[in-house]
């Protein structure tokens, strides 16, 4: 979850790791430190707690001039986020650690460092890297030789880099469990934990695998396997794609984000349609073959993208005919799972670097599923390289911690997902491929009008200033629905909200409806309608105050204490990715009135890389 900068050059490197820490910085935001080799010879660091911009000032203020350096931004995990535990951590004067990760066994290691004489200065597990490597180098003297001994002690899960004083020509790095990339240079290279944090540098990139260790000199980059074998990895050309990291016209990126949903939606058809088909090829060439396999599928993933994964349950059971299980990835992997004969086993994930999501992923390879197949954001991901079958997103970057369009293209793939798997295997009902290729080609228009209520739900929000606990209902497909309408909003705006399927109320939620439980729901127009309604008048009975996205063809109207936003018509199979937009901009205004951090929340990352 934190970000690594590491840089080896011949000019001041100091600017680049901190223009790389600012734009990985959605990926931890406690602290943030850099070490450099200074041109006076000695190792030097400055750590700050808080956001990147404090480190920034106290450079300012004590500038770190020199040519090789390492830096970090931090989502704590090990002792409270405060200077003392801020990243780099060093051993003595002359070593530098920063860590992306957990370390499993550091209380045994720190037990055994500190019986050996090691002081320990903070409450972190990366200090005992910083420790054990320097007591390796006792005996081995080389710093690439003992960081490949070291990492053979360590349990858990690291993304390392390391500076010695003693050793300034090279930049050592270590990948388990937790991304790595060199950018490469002319006579200078970088690492970091994202190619994002490199783009203001290069644009060639050379990705490590697991178990890889690196030397990373100016002029030269070697690389050991995991079984410790010399091995070249691939280098990679980027052009100049990459999306604006600005915010422009709009006040925070998830404003801006979620207004780009209809833009990444038809970038997400894009190539994908025929004229009246889903393209099955969209999975790859293998997908029509093995498709026709499939009798069950198994998804997994976390947060927001597990909420798209229960969409597509309700899509793949009723349109496909397909049994479909959906858990969240840090039960999954724990669990004795009994697989079903030809299951398909989905991933969803914005980020493809999700550690219970990959974790997942490689338990499942050993488990017998059919294949796997990863609908994910991002095409260079661990997630990807590891399924034998993708989707990509085209959301683009997604910047704001809360996830918006990722979770809406999430949806479309998983419908393109549903009507492949019924197309190939010949159980989608006449006719209803060719009206839901029809629907999702006008989706982007649709998703524009749901858009243009943006400043009706800013009104509603008003309602939301002064609570601190919501309910969001859904039947069906909604359901999931309403569990990323209370995310979202518990995420940003830090009011307790719970979803529940509308039929659930009575069992025991209902009693805690009064005039200051703020009901949300979602109303499209269909079979489950009238069902809705008797649920929202056990709310308003116990004097709940109402907020009703309905169809406009709901037959809902304002009341007193019932607050009803009209929808465009939708059809219904694709009315969670419409219903999902006015949830979006709920949660978004009721932050911005909160005064809360919208697109850093408080103790959160972008991407969930540990455990
Ligand atoms: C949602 O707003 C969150 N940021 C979070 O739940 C996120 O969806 C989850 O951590 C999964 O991330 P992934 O899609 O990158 O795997």
């Amino acid at each position: 979850m934190c970000g690594i900068v590491g840089a080896v050059a011949e000019r001041n490197i100091t600017a680049i790791l901190l223009e790389g820490l600012k734009r990985l910085e959605y990926r931890g935001y406690d602290s943030a430190g850099v070490a450099v080799f200074t041109n006076d010879g000695i190792l030097d660091r400055v750590r700050r707690p808080g956001k990147v911009s404090e480190l920034d000032q106290a450079l300012a203020a004590t500038p770190l001039i020199g040519r090789l350096g390492i830096a970090h931004t931090r989502w704590a995990t090990h002792g409270a986020p405060c200077e003392r535990n801020a990243h780099p951590h060093f051993s003595g004067q002359n070593l530098a650690v920063v860590h992306n990760g957990i370390i499993e066994n550091h209380e045994a290691l720190r037990e055994q460092l500190k019986a050996q004489g090691y002081v320990f200065t903070s409450d972190t597990d990366t200090e005992v890297i910083a420790h054990l490597l320097a007591h390796k180098l006792k005996d081995l003297h080389d710093l690439t030789v003992a960081l490949k001994a070291t990492v053979k002690e360590l349990h858990g899960a690291y993304g390392l880099a390391v500076i010695s004083a003693d050793q300034p020509d090279r930049l050592v790095a270590a990948r388990s469990g937790s991304p790595l990339v060199i950018g490469l240079g002319l006579g200078e290279n970088f690492l970091a934990s994202d190619q994002l944090a490199l783009r203001q540098v290069t644009d060639r990139f050379m990705y490590l695998e697991e178990g890889d260790i690196a030397e990373i000199r100016r002029d030269s980059v070697q690389i050991w396997d995991i079984d410790g074998k010399a091995v070249e990895r691939e280098a990679v050309q980027y052009g100049d794609n990459a999306e604006s990291a600005e915010k422009g016209e709009y006040r925070h990126f998830m404003l801006k984000e979620i207004h780009e949903q209809p833009t990444v939606v038809q970038r997400t058809l894009e190539g994908r349609l025929s004229q009246q088909q889903v393209l099955v090829q969209a999975f790859g060439p293998e997908a029509p073959e093995l498709f026709a396999k499939v009798r069950n599928v198994q998804i997994v993933a976390c947060g927001t993208s597990y909420h798209a994964g229960m969409v597509a349950r309700y899509w793949l059971e009723e349109l496909a005919g397909i049994p479909c299980q959906v858990e969240v990835a840090s039960e999954f992997r724990y669990r004795k799972v009994v697989v079903q004969p030809d299951t398909l086993f989905v991933t969803i994930s914005q980020s493809g670097e999700t550690a219970d999501t990959l974790a997942a992923l490689r338990n499942a390879k050993e488990l017998g599923f059919l294949a796997s197949l990863a609908i994910c954001n991002v095409g260079i991901s661990s997630l990807v390289r590891e399924s034998d079958l993708t989707l990509l997103t085209q959301a683009g970057r997604e910047i704001g911690v809360a996830s918006t369009k990722a979770f809406t293209t999430q949806l479309v793939g998983l419908l393109l997902l549903t009507l492949s798997l019924g197309q190939v295997r010949g159980t989608l009902a006449p006719g209803v491929e060719a009206t839901l290729v029809e629907e999702l080609r006008r989706l982007p228009t649709r998703l524009g009008e749901a858009l243009a209520m943006d400043s009706t739900v800013e009104k509603i929000a008003e309602l939301f200033a002064d609570k601190n606990h919501t309910l969001f209902l859904g039947r069906g497909a909604q359901y999931p629905v309403a569990m990323e309408g209370a995310l979202k909003l518990k995420e940003i705006s830090y009011i307790h909200a719970e979803a529940y399927p509308a039929g659930e109320l009575k069992h025991g939620p209902l009693a805690l409806v009064d005039n200051d439980m703020p009901v949300v729901t979602v109303a499209p127009n269909n079979e489950l309608l009238e069902k809705l309604k008797s649920n929202l008048q056990e709310v308003r009975a116990r004097g709940g105050e109402l907020i009703v996205f309905a169809d406009e063809k709901a037959g809902m109207s304002n009341g007193e204490g019932t607050h009803v936003v009209q929808m465009p018509h939708i059809h219904d199979i694709l009315s969670p990715i419409l219903y999902t937009i006015p949830l979006q901009l709920l949660s978004y205004y009721v932050a911005v009135l909160k005064g809360t951090d919208v697109d850093q929340p408080r103790n959160l990352a972008k991407s969930v890389t540990v455990e």
